[in-house]
């Protein structure tokens, strides 16, 4: 049986979540948060939240504040989330195609569990129709437990919901895990994305890019103001001038942007 998240406890795990993450949890996020680290303090046979803060912070080797994010984040996701993005992607890479541009990158910036990228490179796939090109998506997340899961491709008939029979056929192969029929992704896909863990917070990011658009959609939502400032100079920083930067619908830049213009409701062009 688990004690209670007092306030103290709860506000030192904030402080060591916005620390390490950027996350910046509500104080109204008590239960939640309290919900979701007793999964892994049961796990660890851990009785007080007390404990498991400390656990955290003698935790040399860095691995249990990994397990401990893992928990707290948020990882909704589905495929083709706000369709008008991917309109627009391919709008773009249909328009630098046809003017001779074939190296195409792109970063899904907060993938979680791989909807966002494999979209990403569906929705190339059917725009380019087999023409050369050199596409890369870079997809990275905080959490490697969902990397995991990205990796695989593994999805259940619900999380198809969105996608359109003929994609269905060309991009998916049905399989059996544990006796239930589910559905992974296949290689012609999979083959254009690399996935990597990167913490957002982790300013100045080793990439070199250019990218020709950055994703990051319903990730600012989890930052304070500070930590987006930072977030958008280096996504200013490593797109092409001329890219795109793609945000979630409930996200405001508003009086946050150098050299980003925006273009349509949550999409900004760097300058
Ligand atoms: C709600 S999901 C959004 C997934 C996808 N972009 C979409 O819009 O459907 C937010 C993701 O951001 C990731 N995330 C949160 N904080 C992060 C950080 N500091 N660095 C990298 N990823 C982070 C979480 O692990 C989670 O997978």
């Amino acid at each position: 049986m688990l004690n209670n998240l007092d306030k103290k406890t709860f506000d030192a795990f904030r402080d060591l979540v916005y620390d390490k993450a950027g996350i910046a949890l509500g104080e109204k996020k008590e239960a939640l948060v309290a919900a979701r680290l007793s999964k892994r303090m049961h796990s660890l046979d851990i009785p007080t939240y007390e404990e498991y803060y400390e656990y955290v912070n003698n935790d040399t080797d860095g691995l249990e504040i990994i397990k401990l994010l893992d928990s707290i984040s948020t990882n909704v996701t589905h495929f083709f989330r706000e369709q008008q993005h991917f309109d627009f992607i391919a709008n773009h890479i249909d328009k630098w195609y046809l003017g001779g541009q074939r190296k195409f990158r792109i970063w899904s910036a907060g993938c979680s569990s791989g909807e966002e990228p494999y979209t990403i490179a569906m929705t190339i796939n059917e725009t380019l129709r087999g023409k050369a090109s050199d596409t890369r998506i870079l997809a990275t997340d905080l959490s490697t437990k969902i990397l995991t899961e990205a990796t695989e491709g593994i999805y259940n008939e619900r999380d198809l919901e969105k996608i359109p029979d003929n994609y269905r056929r060309t991009y998916f192969e049905q399989i059996k895990v544990d006796n239930k029929v589910q559905y992974q992704i296949k290689s012609n896909c999979r083959s254009l994305i690399t996935f990597q863990r990167l913490n957002l917070t982790d300013t100045p990011f080793p990439m070199k890019g250019p990218f020709d658009f950055i994703f990051c959609r319903n990730v600012m939502i989890y930052f304070d103001n500070t930590m987006r400032k930072r977030l958008l100079e280096e996504y200013h920083r490593l797109l092409k001038p001329g890219g795109f930067l793609l945000v979630g619908h409930a996200e405001s830049l508003t009086g946050m942007l150098t050299g980003l213009k925006s273009v349509k409701p949550s999409i900004y062009e760097k300058q």
